[in-house]
């Protein structure tokens, strides 16, 4: 068999496992509306922010900034995408499309919340713990955010395999895009260089302004 056949057989191989993605029933991720700014002319913005990465933490205030600054011209969705050095971020993202699907409202103050205290969930300081008793301090913070009410729901959906789904698809929304680090930016769809680092307000500015100039 010469190259070219091997070459093509490899290329069918290829389609054949492309063709068994599952297509998602709703564009992955969680948008921040307000209710401004749906309007057809708006700048997407999308993050891909680990909950437990500091540089991801670090550019979400920036970015909100922005993202007020600028209302009603953006629309943002927040794509969750646990990097697999960061042994608990997983648990930390299935814990926000639990709260997103119990109460879209509490996303991103649990977002916020998983930034404030992330420190307590690295790697080192968790070495000693069980999965099970990360997943339930996890949960126990959430849980302080969204209401007591929500307690039984809220462990339960670690369970659900619905939310395992949901964050897969996030993952592999985040790897088609070519995802490698946190945060990564996408601005109507296009990829901003320099992945890994917070984008301070400034830059922000330069990078949104020439956009909304009417040429
Ligand atoms: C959802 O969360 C928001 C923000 O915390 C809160 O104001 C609202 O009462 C919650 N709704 C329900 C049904 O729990
Ligand atoms: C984990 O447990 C080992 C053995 O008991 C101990 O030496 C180590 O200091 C512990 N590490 C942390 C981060 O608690």
């Amino acid at each position: 068999m010469g190259v070219v056949h091997l070459v093509f057989i490899f290329m069918l191989v290829i389609e054949i496992s492309l063709g068994q993605i599952i297509i998602p029933k709703k564009y992955d991720g969680f948008p921040l509306y307000n209710s401004k700014n749906k309007d057809e002319g708006s700048i997407m913005v999308e993050a891909f922010f680990d909950p437990l990465c500091p540089d991801s933490r670090d550019s979400w205030p920036p970015l909100k900034q922005a993202l007020q600054y600028y209302s009603p011209h953006l629309s943002f969705i927040f794509h969750p995408f646990p990097l697999p050095y960061h042994s608990n971020a997983y648990i930390a993202s299935l814990a926000l499309h639990i709260a997103n699907n119990l109460n879209s409202s509490t996303t991103f103050p649990l977002l916020e919340l998983f930034y404030k205290f992330q420190e307590k969930f690295y790697n080192d300081p968790t070495f000693n713990m069980s999965r099970a008793m990360v997943t339930d301090d996890i949960a126990n913070l959430a849980i302080s955010l969204i209401g007591k009410s929500y307690s039984q729901a809220f462990k339960a959906g670690f369970q659900d395999p619905q939310t395992n789904e949901a964050q897969k698809i996030s993952f592999k929304y985040g790897c088609s895009r070519g995802v490698a680090s946190t945060p990564t930016f996408l601005i109507n769809g296009f990829t901003l260089p320099g992945a890994g680092a917070a984008i301070p307000f400034e830059q922000w500015k330069s990078i949104i302004d020439p956009l909304l100039k009417n040429d």
